[in-house]
């Protein structure tokens, strides 16, 4: 283990009989990655988590979460790790507050700062209007967001995160992805599943795409965006007025720029860097009308999509 790596796997697998879940897994995290899980229904992210957490035994390989191995020091890693699963339970006769006391009192949390904590919580996730109110009572997106702080409540060292905006409103969402943020920033090591590529994309600085089983593709989306689809990190459309050759040329020659293509009254640069500015004045140096920009960078959707179409 390296120093940072607070998530290692190695060729960690995981058989149904002969349906195997998840092949020869290797993976590293390091402290305060948000790593995102990728992949279609049934790809193997729940699995691998529960790998992690020692929920579920791996067929062979291994994995070490902080350095503990979940198998063999379930309780040890129990201590530090948060989870959210997919579908989160809770005492349904119990209040939102009373939930968070109960898990509070099994991670040993003295009282007076769990009371404390709690009531800070329950605001975060925009829950203290119905703090006494029965978890039974609650909708899909209120547990979800108990369930949230239920994981932060403990101070986690990793997170595990199992599809956590999944039934959220857009407003929740937002307040999620911010909290989930807040949590990194605290040095928090979290590892999500999610379908929601726009939202991982805003969150997660490293994700791993899989498919039936196998680690297709990992890396930062500016990496897997290069591999994946080639040019810069950026695709800028400048809309021209009748681009010329000599147009083209002299933007070419821009430091950065990696490569122009032109259509009727467009372009688009391909750079590794937001060169708006340069390009801007390339157009209005050669006296053509510039009609309008847009940047785009590498979107995971359209990696996603490419990994998932070839394969
Ligand atoms: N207990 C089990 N017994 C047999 N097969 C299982 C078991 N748990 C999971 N599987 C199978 O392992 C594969 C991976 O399942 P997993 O739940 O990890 O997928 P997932 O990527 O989390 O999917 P989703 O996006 O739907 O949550 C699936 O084919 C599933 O049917
Ligand atoms: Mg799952």
């Amino acid at each position: 283990m390296s120093q940072q790596d607070v998530i290692e796997t190695t060729d960690l697998t995981k058989a149904y009989g002969d349906f195997i879940a998840v092949d020869k897994l290797n993976l590293h995290v390091g402290e305060g990655e948000v790593f995102g899980f990728l992949g279609p229904n049934g790809a193997g992210k729940t699995t691998s988590i529960l790998m992690l957490l020692g929920l579920t035994e791996p067929t062979s390989g291994i994995a070490r979460v902080c350095g503990y191995n979940p198998t063999r020091e379930p309780l040890k890693v129990k201590r530090i790790v948060g989870y959210l699963p997919e579908k989160v339970g809770f005492y349904e006769d119990l209040t939102a507050k009373q939930n968070l006391e109960y898990t509070a009192a099994l991670n040993n949390l003295p009282r007076g700062d769990a009371s404390k904590k709690i009531n800070e919580l329950l605001d975060t996730v925009g829950l203290s209007e119905v703090a006494e109110q029965k978890v039974g009572k609650f909708s899909h997106g209120m547990i979800q967001r108990l369930g949230i702080a239920d994981v932060m409540i403990k101070d986690p060292k990793v997170a595990f995160l199992d599809e956590p905006t999944a039934g959220i409103d857009p407003e929740g969402i937002d307040q999620v992805l911010t909290l989930i943020m807040s949590m990194a920033k605290k040095k928090v090591t979290v590892v999500l599943s999610s379908h929601q590529l726009h939202q991982v994309q805003r969150m997660c600085t490293r994700v791993g795409i899989l498919a039936k089983g196998h680690l297709v593709a990992e890396g930062s989306v500016d990496r897997l965006g290069r591999d994946a689809i080639g040019g810069g990190k950026f695709r800028i459309e400048a809309q021209v007025a009748q681009p010329t050759p000599k147009l083209i040329s002299s933007i070419n020659k821009i430091k950065g720029v990696i490569n122009v293509e032109s259509s009727e009254n467009s372009l688009l640069i391909s750079c590794d860097e937001d060169l708006r500015p340069q390009i801007a004045k390339t157009i209005i140096d050669s006296d053509s009308l510039l009609v309008q920009m847009k940047i785009e960078e590498y979107s995971l959707q359209e990696i996603y999509m490419k990994y998932f179409r070839e394969s």
